[in-house]
């Protein structure tokens, strides 16, 4: 069955002394995640949010491979904050800013990302193993928040286990939405449909699936594109 942490460091893990947190799943997803960001993100420039970054890992990971990307990890945890934070010195990468404290729950997320000191050219979300570990409202303060700072082509990825057509895509995807529904009856396992729904009211639209190993999925929303009916009229 799929783990889940709430919050790292509380789990008997050994805590670097300056702060720096270890996620045992980050070395499991993030060659394969980094396969599918990087076809979108390879070449380009701009500035990527990751929402719910948690220990911090997968920005440095990932900003070690795009030196003309800006990378702005982001969380609302104190101790993950200070994890990213240390995880950030510790690679000391000029293309990762100072975390973010962002609450999902928030549709406008932060200051930053609207008063002109955060990402101003923002290519991409990312966002991993978040929305089912937390209320609904998450969810829709992150597409909420993605489609109001997105660029024109930019895209919002989310990892994780996710239900298609309200049917799990594993028996342990099951397990896993039952005992994330007993610790808080607000969380579980996200329905693809209902997250197309939550994006179409935001203007965006569900354009890849990517196969994860571990029955989870990458899943990548763009700006919908205007039907032709909409352009003749
Ligand atoms: C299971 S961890 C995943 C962390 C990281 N993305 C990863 O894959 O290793 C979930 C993360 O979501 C964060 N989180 C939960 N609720 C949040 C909220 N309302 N706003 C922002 N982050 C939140 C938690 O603090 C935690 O870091």
């Amino acid at each position: 069955m799929a783990e889940y942490v709430v919050e790292f460091g509380k789990d008997g893990r050994p805590v670097e002394p300056d702060g720096r947190l270890d996620a045992p799943a980050f070395h499991r997803n993030h060659a394969p995640i980094w396969a599918v960001l990087k076809k979108f993100l390879a070449g380009k420039s701009g500035d990527v949010v990751e929402a719910g970054s948690g220990t911090g890992q997968h920005v440095v990971d990932f900003a070690r491979q795009t030196p003309e990307i800006i990378w702005w990890p982001s969380d609302l945890n104190a101790q993950h904050l200070k994890s990213i934070a240390a995880w950030r010195a510790y690679a000391d990468l000029p293309n990762i800013r100072s975390p973010l404290r962002i609450d999902l729950s928030d549709p406008l997320w932060c200051a930053g990302m609207h008063d002109g000191s955060g990402p101003a050219n923002l290519l991409a979300v990312f966002c991993a193993n978040v929305i089912h570990i937390a209320p609904w409202r998450v969810a829709e303060g992150l597409f909420a928040g993605a489609a109001r700072y997105l660029r024109a082509d930019g895209r919002l990825y989310l990892y994780g286990p996710f239900k298609r057509g309200g049917k799990h895509t594993a028996i342990s995807n099951a397990v896993f939405d039952s005992s994330l529904r007993e610790r808080d009856p607000e969380w579980g396992v996200r329905d693809i449909e209902a997250l197309q729904g939550l994006a179409a009211s935001h203007g965006l639209a569900l354009i890849e699936i990517a196969e994860m190993p571990a029955n989870n999925l990458v899943l990548a929303f763009e700006r919908s594109k205007p039907s032709q009916d909409s352009e003749s009229n």
